[in-house]
C-alpha cells in the first residue's frame, strides 16, 4: 500500500532528480502534469554572500503549484521531491536539510548514503523518505535506518547506475519489503512503466527522457544528442565522478577522449563540495541512461508526460486483450 502522498498520481511515475538538469521549471511542469517532479538540492547554487537559492526555489514551487491547484481543483498537481546527496563531501547537507524541513518538503530522496537523521528530519515535517539503492544489502540498510521506501537503481540507468538486472533487483527486494518500491533504469515508455509494476515495483523512476524537454536546464547540444542516441551510445565509466555511471559516448568523443579506453577512477575521488565530483572539468561529458532510444524529439515536458500516459493506458489495454 502506497503512502497517501504517492497515491492519486496521474500515472505511476516519479521524475528523478538530475544534477544540473532538474530545476524549478522542470519540476513545476512535471507536477502540474500529474507526476512527481524532483531536483537535487545541490542544483540550487547561489553566489557567495547571496541568500540560499534553495529557499527561493522551494517558495516558487509551492506558490506555483498552489495557484495551479486553486485554478484546477479537478486535476491537482502531484507532490514534488527534493534529493539530498548524503555524502561526507556535501558540506551543505545540514543547511539544506534545515531549509527543506522549514518548507515541509513532502518527499525526500536520499542518494549515496543512508542516514537516520535525514529520515528523521523528513518525518518530523510530515514528509516521507525514499532512498536509492543498487543492491539488496543496501536496501536492507536503508530501511533499518528509517527510510520509508526504496528506489531500485538497476543496470542501464542514467547517472550512477547499478550493475544488476531490474528483474533480479526487484525480485530480491520484494521478497522481504512490502513498502513503496520504485524502479529506476532505462524506463522511457508507457509499456516500460507497466512492466515495472508487473515486476513488483509500485512506481517507475524516470530521468533521461526529461533531459530532452524544453524545461530541462541542459545545453541544446545535450538535448539533441539524447534525441539522436540509443542504448549502443551509452558507455559505463567511473572516470568522471569516481563511481560507475552511464554517459553519452559522443560527448566523450567530442571532449577528445576514446570512450572505449577510459581510465578507471576510485571512489575516494568523489567530491560534492562544490556541487558534484569534478563538475567543472567534466561539464561537457553528458550523462544518460539506456532508454533514450525512445526519445524522438525535444518537446515540452507536459507533452512527454501526456504521451507516457497514453502509452501506459494502451499497454494495459493490450495486456488485458491478450
Ligand atoms: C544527467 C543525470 C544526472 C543525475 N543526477 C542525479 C543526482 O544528482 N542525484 C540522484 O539521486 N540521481 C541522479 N541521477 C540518476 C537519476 O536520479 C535516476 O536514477 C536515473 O536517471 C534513472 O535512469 P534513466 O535516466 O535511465 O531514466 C542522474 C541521472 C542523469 C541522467
Amino acid at each position: 500500500m502506497l503512502p497517501p502522498i504517492l497515491q492519486n498520481l496521474r500515472i505511476p511515475v516519479v521524475a528523478s532528480p538530475m544534477f544540473i538538469v532538474s530545476g524549478p521549471d522542470l519540476v513545476i511542469a512535471q507536477c502540474k502534469s500529474g507526476i512527481v517532479g524532483s531536483f537535487p538540492a545541490l542544483n540550487a547554487r547561489e553566489k557567495d554572500g547571496e541568500p540560499p537559492l534553495l529557499d527561493a526555489w522551494l517558495t516558487r514551487i509551492a506558490e506555483e503549484l498552489d495557484r495551479h491547484n486553486q485554478a484546477n481543483p479537478d486535476r491537482p498537481a502531484a507532490p514534488f521531491a527534493v534529493n539530498q546527496i548524503v555524502h561526507r563531501s556535501n558540506a551543505r547537507l545540514e543547511r539544506d536539510i534545515e531549509i527543506c524541513h522549514r518548507h515541509k518538503v513532502p518527499i525526500w530522496i536520499t542518494s549515496l548514503g543512508a542516514r537516520v537523521e535525514v529520515n528523521e528530519a523528513a518525518h518530523d515535517c510530515g514528509g516521507i523518505a525514499l532512498h536509492d539503492v543498487i543492491n539488496n544489502t543496501f536496501a536492507r540498510k536503508a530501511i533499518e535506518k528509517g527510510a520509508d521506501g526504496l528506489i531500485a537503481v538497476a543496470a542501464g540507468a542514467g547517472g550512477h547506475a547499478g550493475p544488476q538486472s531490474p528483474f533480479a533487483l526487484v525480485q530480491e527486494i520484494r521478497d522481504w519489503f512490502e513498502g513503496p518500491l520504485l524502479l529506476s533504469g532505462a524506463i522511457a515508455t508507457g509499456r516500460a512503466i507497466l512492466a515495472a509494476q508487473v515486476m513488483g515495483a509500485d512506481l517507475a523512476y524516470i530521468g533521461s527522457p526529461f533531459i530532452a524537454t524544453n524545461e530541462a536546464n541542459a545545453d541544446a547540444g545535450y538535448k539533441q544528442m539524447i534525441v539522436e542516441s540509443g542504448a549502443m551510445d551509452i558507455v559505463t565509466s567511473s572516470l568522471f565522478t569516481g563511481v560507475s555511471g552511464n554517459y553519452l559516448a559522443p560527448s566523450i568523443r567530442n571532449a577528445g577522449m576514446d570512450p572505449a579506453n577510459l581510465a578507471e577512477a576510485d571512489a575516494s575521488s568523489m567530491n560534492f563540495g562544490s556541487g558534484s565530483s569534478k563538475a567543472k572539468a567534466w561539464s561537457q561529458i553528458w550523462g544518460a541512461g539506456q532508454g533514450i532510444g525512445a526519445v524522438r524529439g525535444i518537446e515540452p515536458a507536459t507533452d512527454r508526460i501526456d504521451r507516457l500516459a497514453e502509452e501506459y493506458r494502451a499497454a494495459k489495454e493490450a495486456v488485458s486483450r491478450r
